[in-house]
């Protein structure tokens, strides 16, 4: 029997890539990784907005920074698809911190630091399916 775990998650190219107009090159990493873009668009959110976002880590001492990073510059926020999709792109983002990410990773090609690391993913289905609605409610 084919069994199939086709999966959606949300990925967020952040702003230190954009504002080097790095979307593009980042986002075809992800087509040529088998990824379906599904929804996509590029805003710029308030940092109450970045609040809500990244409410999981607001006990940790970087969340201040963190969301006055978010809502600092256009972002591009995508749907993306794939067997498996949510490990998938964690597989290609790499390690959260650059200095970590292993080569051919996202972060380790275009990330400057642990902050500016160039792409946010969700870290489970279930904040996957959060995320996307957070963004894309309709
Ligand atoms: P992201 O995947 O968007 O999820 C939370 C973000 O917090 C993370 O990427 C990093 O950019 C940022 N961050 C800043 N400092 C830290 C830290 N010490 N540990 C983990 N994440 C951090």
């Amino acid at each position: 029997m084919i069994m199939s775990n086709t999966e959606q998650t949300l990925s967020i190219i952040k702003p230190d890539a954009v504002e080097r107009n790095l979307d593009s090159e980042i986002k075809e990493m992800f087509l040529s990784t088998g990824f379906k873009i599904l929804k996509e668009k590029k805003i710029q959110i308030e940092k109450s907005e970045a609040e809500v976002f990244y409410k999981v880590h607001e006990t940790k001492p970087f969340y201040s920074d963190l969301c006055a990073y978010l809502s600092s510059g256009p972002i591009v926020v995508m749907v993306l698809e794939k067997e498996n999709a949510v490990s998938a792109n964690r597989e290609l983002m790499g390690a959260t911190n650059p200095k970590d990410a292993s080569d051919g990773t996202i972060r380790k090609k275009y990330g400057i630091s642990i902050d500016k690391n160039s792409v946010h993913g969700s870290d489970s289905i279930e904040n996957a399916n959060i995320e996307i609605n957070f963004f894309f409610k309709d």
